[in-house]
């Protein structure tokens, strides 16, 4: 998997994102803005923001900075920021983002881990960007040791370039893989077959 394909697989879901995904991962989306823990006046960034379906969770005191390497999925974002200066919108892939050093206090980054070609790479970018002490968090699929969960997935290994994602990657390599302090785990979406991981900032 590479960006190009990446790109090439959201522009044939960009339209129909919302009704395919919208609801399947609605409860991990609520539940870790949930977890966030604003304070007015903060700067959030959210990753792989797609077509914004997240924007209008956050309170209107936080400043949101949505960024996606597909123009397709952030067209459709567009319409959760007419009229509000405090969502803003960036083509930008993550794995390289031109952001300074610790501009955000917090980071979400929701359904993006096993679709980034390198996520150490998008996380040692998000570590950098996010200020340190400050809170990074992560909803994804990981791995499922279980029979069926495991069987779906090995069908689904060879189609991931089609697919747009990683159908097997495990919670374990990804810690193993970053610096992260984690303050919590715990299980999102149908079945707890989703981890929602909070993270402070140890750089
Ligand atoms: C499964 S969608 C998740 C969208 C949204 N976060 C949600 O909750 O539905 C994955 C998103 O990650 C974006 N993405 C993939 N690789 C990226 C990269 N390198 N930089 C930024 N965004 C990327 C895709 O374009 C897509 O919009």
């Amino acid at each position: 998997m590479d960006d190009q394909a990446i790109i090439k697989a959201y522009k044939r879901y960009a339209g129909s994102y919302d009704r395919i995904f919208g609801k399947v991962f609605e409860h991990g989306r609520r539940a870790l803005i949930g977890k966030m823990g604003f304070a007015p006046g903060q700067r959030i960034l959210e990753v792989g923001v797609g077509t914004g379906l997240s924007l209008p969770l956050y309170p209107k005191e936080v400043s949101v900075v949505g960024i996606d390497i597909s123009p397709h999925m952030l067209w459709h974002a567009r319409n959760y920021t007419n009229g509000n200066g405090s969502r803003s919108l960036s083509l930008m892939d993550a794995q390289s983002m031109s952001f300074a050093d610790n501009s955000f206090d917090k980071v979400a980054v929701m359904y993006v881990v096993t679709v980034v070609p390198e996520p150490e790479k998008m996380m040692e970018e998000i570590r950098r960007v996010c200020k340190p002490g400050g809170d990074i968090f992560v909803v994804n699929h990981f791995s499922n040791p279980h029979l069926i969960p495991r069987m779906v997935e090995t069908v689904m290994l060879p189609f991931k370039g089609l697919l747009g994602f990683r159908p097997r990657f495990s919670l374990e390599a990804f810690l193993a893989q970053n610096p992260l302090q984690v303050v919590e785990t715990c299980p999102v979406n149908l079945l707890g077959y989703w981890t929602l991981i909070h993270a402070r900032n140890a750089s």
